[in-house]
């Protein structure tokens, strides 16, 4: 395919290229996905899927895509892995919407378009900390269990299989349409129906899936790796370091080779492996999370996964983006899905990005890693360490990794090992993992061996360049083979060097940037840079239609154009930045966005200010209490029978699906004459939900689910006061449905039925007094889709809409107290002119006292993009994605703030804040 075009191209540029051209098809030709042990191959060419996991339903704009997806594949990353959510694109049996924010056509487009290969994961089933794990709330009230070849449940995936595969088809590599080399069927199904897995495996096929099929298995137990049920290629996940963040110490690395003999003679595929992990409501936080799977984590870890020849390994979440709407599985995770991971969720490089890539670096120029054979374990001087040895059995080719025997050991150790004559030493400052070469054809120089690792080397056709790299103050030493003896040019630093008739040995220090440029010998050119591990980092090793070429400096570099002598670079810059090339020598002019590179730098950001949020109106706004309010037109609450497993205490059922009210708050109003002395409800909200209720427009008082683990239902007795019943009654109860469970364990966990599931009015005499009941919630938002909206009466109305006119509405200024408890919206209008050519990542801040007791769903120019819970936290700052807001513009803030007590309720502080400040390129 593509590589025929890079060599004509290489020819006409008389420089040789890289055996890593961009994973990118050319429309309508087809290509091979074929597998052996170590890896999948590509048109017959070895491929390590170095794969980001990436959600676009938790980034809704597609621009924002693009800017994330070109950051992964900057990163090194040469695969994304995309779950499809059912839920985000279907608001009901039979109705699908993939535009907008939905078009995953356009999103495998960009996949293609930026030259990542894509894993498709559509489920049905998918977890992901998603409401319902993915399914679409409708599928709650359906009676057949779902992970089952049920015949309700079946009809509804083919549909939606139906539906996706429609468009994933399109854009597979094996018929040339795009960039989808593997397809995943189901989530970590750990129920035992093989019919469902065999129906799955057939509706792909009959939809014209193509590529190789695998699952992901949960927890490594070789589950539907053989026998009914399994797919072509096995999958598996991993978590080691778990999901609570409060976690300092350090889990051990697992040796995988007992998967061997159930995998067989097919690639060992990581479906998921840890990148980060979610936070609860009242959790300890993100920064705690990228702390726990941070830099050493990525290090021990990632580089295991080398060594046990994970060729398909994709890190879950490499962004993890927002929960915008009502996506979350409230019971795991809040607004943010940050997930502590590389790249924040305002699309930010992080401390965890070097290490990434300097493996992901290494993969993509070290070809001969891709087939390894296990020679076994080299005894050195300090059995504390471990040495492993591999070898590609094709080139020769020896690599040693390197690390504590305890993994979780942080004591400096150091060994020696034997390679060919040599006994190099080799040290490890702490908790550390390295993978070195011997034997190895660096691009056109011989490596004897290096006690440097490898991060990236380029064939720039008049020298190469090979970057390598070892912790700050650590010694390195670096042997080349050469016919005569070169000649050494030390251009930056401190390298000794010695020729012994063969081999060339050079031996330095790891701090800062060493060059050395070698000439001679029988061999091009070679330009060494020895860098500490840091410094490496501040490299990018970028595509060129000839092959990579290698940029310092700048934040990012996205990527790199050759035309003529100029070479022409996009990337980010959070400050004025230095900016060196290397790149063939014909290359005499850069351009950095558009504009010509002068004095070897290019321009950091204007600062940005944002204007204070001023001139809210206010309005209270829980008409549903007032026992006058008309609510003849809501749904009558009246099922007598319900498909839910779990049954209702009392009747009628008032479960807010079995009504078509998915998402989101919901308002019952219960009417009743007579006699009552008390009334009980139980709710169920899922964790951290909260209800309120109100007797003839009295308020009896709130309950909140709470933040215990496991907790999703709630129950309130409430006396009824002297004088406050009359003929005719009305109990009002607004209850928010923070969201459904998911359905890990395949037992039907997301049917947990959600809204007022018992209530009884007692009368004096201890009878139960009859109650009609009706109820209202949310309707689908046609543009924003079914997630975005609940049934606030202010949702229903339109206040959230840029268009609204709050009428009567009173002005208030920040904080602003409240003690009537029940919901009020405050709403403003804040025009940005940021620069366009500068990524600025909007926040906005709540500050207040947690000791206040309110939540607040935020709206930016309608679309719901969170929740805040001002006496639980730990999110105060949320992400307002570029697209939604106007960087250029007007935009309406509107805060629906539901207080739940008399004397603590209100808003405090709310202002936009930068969470960062980059130029960026325009296109
Ligand atoms: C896996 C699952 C993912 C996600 C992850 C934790 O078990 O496949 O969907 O839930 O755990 O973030």
């Amino acid at each position: 395919m593509r590589r025929v075009l890079v060599i004509m191209l290489a020819a006409v540029l008389a420089f040789a290229v890289d055996p890593v051209p961009r994973p990118v098809a050319e429309p309508h030709r087809q290509h091979t996905i074929t597998y052996d042990r170590y890896s999948l191959m590509i048109d017959g060419r070895r491929e390590w899927l170095w794969s980001a996991e990436f959600h676009y339903f938790r980034l809704p704009s597609q621009d924002l895509w693009r800017d994330q997806l070109e950051k992964l594949k900057a990163t090194g990353f040469t695969a994304v892995s995309l779950y499809f959510s059912w839920a985000y694109h279907s608001p009901a049996p039979g109705v699908y919407d993939f535009t907008g924010v939905r078009d995953v056509d356009r999103l495998l487009d960009i996949a293609e378009d930026v030259g990542l290969y894509v894993i498709a994961r559509p489920g049905p089933y998918i977890n992901a900390e998603a409401d319902a794990g993915g399914y679409p709330a409708w599928l709650t009230t359906q009676r057949g269990r779902a992970r089952t070849n049920a015949d309700d449940y079946q009809a509804a995936w083919e549909d939606w299989y139906d539906h996706v595969n429609a468009i994933i088809r399109r854009h597979q590599l094996t018929d040339g349409g795009g960039s989808v080399v593997l397809y995943q069927i189901e989530n970590e199904y750990d129920g035992s129906d093989a019919v469902y897995m065999e129906e799955l495996k057939a509706a792909a096929k009959a939809d014209g899936i193509t590529v190789p099929l695998f699952h992901n298995d949960k927890g490594r137990n070789l589950r539907w790796a053989s026998g009914p049920g399994a797919p072509e290629l096995y999958g598996t996940d991993t978590y080691p370091a778990g999901f609570d963040c409060n976690r300092t110490s350090f889990p051990a690395v697992t040796d995988y080779r007992f998967l061997r003999p159930g995998v067989g003679d097919r690639p060992f595929i990581w479906g998921e492996f840890q990148g980060g992990a979610f936070d609860p409501w009242g959790g300890p936080g993100y920064g705690r999370c990228r702390n726990m799977t941070g830099p050493a984590f990525e290090r021990m870890f990632y580089d295991n996964n080398i060594e046990n020849q994970f060729t398909v390994h994709n890190i879950y979440m490499a962004y993890g983006g927002t929960n915008w709407g009502w996506q979350a599985d409230p019971n795991v995770v809040y607004t943010s899905y940050d997930y502590g991971a590389a790249f924040t969720e305002q699309r930010q490089l992080t401390e965890k990005v070097p290490v990434l890539k300097q493996q992901a670096y290494l993969l993509a120029s070290v070809g001969d890693l891709r087939k390894t054979d296990d020679l076994g374990q080299q005894a050195g001087t300090d059995p504390a360490v471990r040495v492993w040895v591999k070898q590609n059995p094709d080139t020769g080719s020896r690599f040693y990794f390197v690390r504590h025997q305890d993994a979780t050991s942080a004591a400096p150790v150091s060994t020696t090992f034997t390679t060919g004559d040599y006994t190099p030493t080799v040290a490890l400052t702490g908790r550390d993992f390295k993978i070195l070469a011997a034997d190895y054809d660096m691009a056109r120089q011989r490596l004897v061996y290096s006690t440097s690792e490898i991060m990236a080397h380029v064939n720039l056709g008049d020298r190469d360049v090979a970057l390598l790299h070892g912790r700050t103050g650590e010694q390195g030493e670096t042997v080349l083979r050469y016919s005569s003896e070169p000649r050494v040019e030390v251009v930056a630093g401190d390298v000794t060097s010695s020729w012994n008739g063969r081999d060339l040995h050079l031996t330095y220090v790891h701090n800062g940037l060493t060059r050395v440029r070698i000439h001679g010998g029988g061999r091009p050119p070679l330009e060494l840079l020895l860098a500490d591990s840091d410094t490496a980092s501040t490299f990018w090793r970028v595509d060129t239609k000839a092959g990579p070429i290698l940029a310092r400096g700048p934040y990012l570099v996205r990527t790199a154009e050759r035309r003529g002598s100029s070479l022409l670079l996009r990337g980010d810059a959070d400050q004025a930045s230095p900016l060196e090339v290397f790149a063939p020598k014909q290359v005499r002019t850069v351009y950095w966005n558009g504009h010509r590179v002068r004095g070897g730098s290019v321009p950091g950001p204007d600062p940005v200010t944002f204007p204070e949020l001023t001139n809210w109106r206010y309005t209270e706004d829980t008409p549903e209490a007032d026992p006058a309010f008309d609510d003849s037109r809501w749904v009558a609450a009246d099922h007598l029978t319900t498909d839910n497993p779990t049954q209702p205490a009392t009747l009628p059922v008032l479960y807010t699906d079995d009504y078509g009210f998915h998402y989101g708050d919901v308002w019952y109003r219960g009417h009743f004459t007579g006699a009552g002395k008390q009334i009980a409800l139980t709710a169920g909200t899922g964790r951290a939900g909260v209800w309120t209720v109100w007797l003839n427009g009295a308020n009896l008082g709130t309950v909140n689910t709470g933040t215990a683990s496991g907790n999703q239902n709630s129950t309130g007795t409430f006396d009824i006061p002297d004088g406050l019943l009359r003929e005719d009654n009305v109990i009002s109860v607004l209850v928010r449905n923070m969201g459904h469970n998911e359905n890990g364990g395949s037992n039907d966990n997301h049917k947990r039925p959600r809204g007022l599931l018992a209530a009884t009015v007692a009368a004096p005499d201890g009878t139960a007094t009859p109650v009609t009941w009706r109820i209202q919630g949310g309707r689908t938002d046609q543009l924003r889709g079914p997630m975005n909206n609940g049934g606030l009466h202010g949702e229903r109305a339109g206040y959230p809409l840029p268009d609204f006119r709050p009428t009567g509405w009173d002005t208030v200024t920040l904080p602003h107290n409240d003690t009537t408890p029940g919901v009020a919206w405050y709403r403003t209008k804040v025009r940005l002119d940021l620069p366009k050519d500068q990524d600025v990542p909007v926040g906005l801040r709540f500050t207040d006292d947690p000791g206040r007791h309110y939540r607040v769903l935020i709206f930016v120019n309608g679309w719901q993009v969170g929740q805040y819970v001002n006496d639980l936290g730990p999110q105060r700052v949320f992400t307002l994605p570029q697209g939604i807001l106007r960087h250029q513009g007007e935009n309406t803030i509107a805060l629906a703030v539901w207080s739940t007590d008399s004397t603590t309720g209100g808003l405090g502080e709310v202002s936009l804040t930068a969470q960062g400040n980059y130029t960026t390129p325009t296109r």
